[in-house]
């Protein structure tokens, strides 16, 4: 298993962004501990305003879990209290903000360093994703959203949970650039081909036959894959249907990794009003697109990482989305640094281009 370290991405362990946590629907007023980023956090939604909040999980008074218990009477009678949380030790309680609001026996004021920190939160697309950040600061761009999720004429997703896999995100980045595992892996039968670096995000688009997926003069499968920041990656896919991939890794420890898949689609029948007809072919479709992602994690999973990879003419561009990927492991200061070393698009060779896409400038 090799470290950030090992592959020389920067100052910090884990890059910068937004990366999902959870699953919506699973995210109750009844807490649950999780971990990612190498530490651990308590997780629960909250009673008075419906919000997810995510806390730091060890109480600073003695280093209790927060949402890691079952026995305490605290969490017998309910642990979340309006959109506080108590801790099953001594019941001392915190609020959304993570400053703890009442200790049940203690006459005095409450010290200020008796808080956790909390953690900036947002809902999209029926996922939890929390920004985190080595340098404390403001998102820098918006949660992922694609505007289909509102269009009743298309089926919404419901998430593949993958668990975790022992990759460093960086296998997993490799991917938006990696030309030629298409044919031998997936059975695509790629004809143009390129990346695009521009800000936080890493584009790939691709077009070509497909050897189960398409006839011979059939429509070409068309996908345009795009990275929103380092860690969530968003497929817009024409062909059979119109439908959205989604793909979300989050760094659990350093060199492992949780993952989520799923996919939207376009009524498939047609309806402007996606109908429960719609539903199986939907999920059909969507475990089809599981297949062709599972493809990807069998050789991830028995691989050696790749620090040095030995590139030849035609493969992709992975030194430039390498580079493009160390943005998010420095501080802010450094970030043009990266990008001028890396925005732009970038065709491999005995690839045609996309005449129609934006160009460097
Ligand atoms: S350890 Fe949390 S209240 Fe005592
Ligand atoms: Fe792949």
């Amino acid at each position: 298993m090799a470290t950030s370290k090992d592959y020389g991405l920067g100052e910090f362990t884990f890059p910068r962004g937004w990366f999902m946590v959870a699953e919506s629907e699973k995210v109750t007023s009844v807490p649950q501990g999780v971990r990612y980023f190498g530490q651990d956090f308590a997780l629960y939604r909250g009673k008075d305003s419906g919000k997810v909040i995510l806390l730091d999980a060890y109480c600073p008074h003695m280093g209790t879990h927060l949402a890691r218990n079952n026995t305490s009477y605290v969490i017998q009678d309910g642990a979340v209290e309006g959109d506080s949380i108590r801790c099953p030790y001594h019941a001392w309680r915190f609020g959304p903000d993570g400053k703890c609001n009442h200790i049940p026996y203690a006459s005095g004021p409450i010290p200020p360093a008796a808080r956790v920190r909390s953690w900036p939160v947002a809902e999209s697309m029926g996922a939890v994703f929390v920004w985190y950040d080595a340098e404390g600061g403001e998102p820098e761009w918006d949660v992922p959203f694609i505007d289909k999720w509102d269009d009743p004429s298309w089926v919404r997703w419901r998430f593949d949970d993958l668990g975790q896999i022992q990759v460093h995100p960086q296998e997993i980045l490799d991917n938006i650039t990696d030309v030629a595992h298409f044919n031998p892996v997936h059975g695509s039968l790629t004809q143009r081909f390129e990346n695009e670096f521009r800000g936080h995000k890493a584009i790939q688009r691709m077009a070509g036959g497909h050897r189960t997926l398409t006839s011979e003069g059939g429509p070409q499968l068309v996908t345009e894959a795009i990275y929103h920041g380092p860690s969530v990656l968003i497929t817009s896919m024409t062909g059979t249907h119109d439908s959205y991939i989604f793909i979300a890794h989050t760094p659990v420890d350093d060199g492992s990794t949780y993952v989520w898949h799923a996919l939207m689609v376009k009524s498939p029948t047609g309806q402007a009003i996606a109908s429960a007809e719609d539903v199986p072919i939907a999920r059909g479709y969507q475990d089809f697109a599981l297949a062709a992602f599972a493809q990807d994690f069998d050789v991830w999973k028995h691989k050696r990482p790749c620090i040095q990879g030995l590139f030849v003419q035609g493969d992709g561009a992975f030194h430039k989305q390498r580079t493009w990927y160390r943005q998010f492991y420095n501080p802010r200061a450094k970030r043009d640094e990266y990008l001028r070393a890396s925005e732009g698009v970038h065709v491999p060779k005995g690839m045609q281009p996309f005449s129609d896409s934006p160009k460097a400038a």
